[in-house]
């Protein structure tokens, strides 16, 4: 048996407001603490999207009330709200910034419209961008122009992972994360749905998933990653398998395991999954620690991954019947035990608002 620290999550799609049937506060931080996961960072794509005071509380609201691990809610950027959020940036885990295209409305396409929140949005507290490829770029030229960190979303390209190695050497304040799926699976992966339809299918994502090459350079800069993040992306399986499939995975569940088994094969160690699942990112988006929380891993056990053992409401998992070493045992969540054997201990509203 091993004991890791709690791991903070810093990229989850709670769904809350608005679209409750793919998952809410009550599912998102079950599943969250049946994957070891103490703290998630909630993201504003919600319906409506988190963007000032009111929608702000909305979100608060549901997550006091419901929420069995501790969290903070993000506010999205949109083309007229820099003032407001900046205003409200104590009692947000940061702003997200959407630059690319992705499921939700928040995308800002004109670079005019990102000046304002790079201006005014505290230096403090992270910009998190989704910003792909070549906006990635234009995204750490902002953090150099306006001398304030950002934190780069899902890094899935090796140019991107070569372009922030390159921004931190000459000392731009940019940070990443990468998430389990652009680690473990290719877009040659075969698709866990039975559409075989060429399409992208239950495997639709953004960022996509990229090249065997892509995931190698992940894999030899481990050392420029400074999180991991599992972008816990619920959509049910009616929606995965229609005509238009939304971009998305369940990950909270599958994220220790399956780095637990990458540590059993040599390609990480625990201390890597310390360092990037709890000391940056509690130090990148300045969260407190969490007093007597950890989390009892039987690292010996061999599974197989199965979303019908899942507590995400979507139901579904892209990793189904991968065989994985290492369990989740037991969860202590400031001094309460909150997980133990399969079984959800912490009642809704114990989890706790960081900010
Ligand atoms: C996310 C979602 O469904 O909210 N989808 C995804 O494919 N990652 C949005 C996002 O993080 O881009
Ligand atoms: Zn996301």
């Amino acid at each position: 048996m091993i004991r890791l620290p709690g791991l903070i999550d810093p990229h989850v799609h709670v769904r809350e407001p608005g679209q409750t049937h793919k998952e809410d506060w009550d599912t998102a931080t079950q599943a969250a603490l049946a994957g070891g996961v103490t703290m998630i960072l909630a993201m504003p794509n919600t319906k409506p999207p988190i963007f000032d005071a009111s929608t702000l509380d909305l979100a608060l609201d549901s997550a006091k009330q419901k929420a069995r691990c501790d969290y903070a809610q993000f506010l999205g950027a949109g083309p007229d709200n820099a003032d407001t959020v900046a205003a409200l940036a104590p009692k947000a885990a940061g702003l997200k910034m959407y630059l690319d295209s992705t499921f939700g409305e928040l995308r800002l396409d004109d670079m005019t419209l990102w000046m304002p929140h790079f201006q005014k949005f505290p230096k403090d507290y992270p910009i998190v961008l989704h910003a792909e490829s070549r906006t990635m770029a234009a995204g750490i030229l902002f953090a150099a122009l306006y001398d304030r960190p950002v934190h780069i979303a899902h890094v899935s390209l090796k140019e991107e992972i070569l372009l922030i190695k390159a921004a931190k050497e000459r000392s731009i304040k940019v940070t990443c994360e990468v998430c389990p799926h652009h680690l473990f699976l290719t877009a040659e992966s075969p698709s866990p749905s039975g559409r075989g339809d060429g399409g992208e299918g239950r495997l639709a994502v953004r960022p996509r998933l990229a090249s065997q090459q892509d995931v190698d350079a992940l894999w030899e800069n481990l050392d420029v990653i400074d999180c991991f993040a599992t972008d816990h992306a619920p959509h049910t399986l009616a929606e995965k398998d229609s005509e238009n499939p939304p971009p998305g995975f369940p990950g909270l569940e599958t994220l220790l395991p399956l780095l637990l088994t990458a540590v059993d094969l040599g390609r990480l160690t625990l201390d890597d999954i310390i360092q990037k699942s709890v000391i940056n990112p509690r130090q990148i988006f300045r969260i407190p620690e969490q007093p007597e929380t950890w989390v009892e891993v039987d690292e010996n056990t061999t599974y197989e991954i199965k979303a019908a053992e899942q507590f995400t409401r979507c139901g579904w998992t892209p990793f189904e019947g991968w065989k994985v070493k290492g369990r989740v045992r037991k969860v202590v969540l400031r001094g309460k035990t909150a997980f133990e054997d399969g079984k959800i201990l912490a009642e809704q509203g114990y989890g706790r608002n960081v900010r």
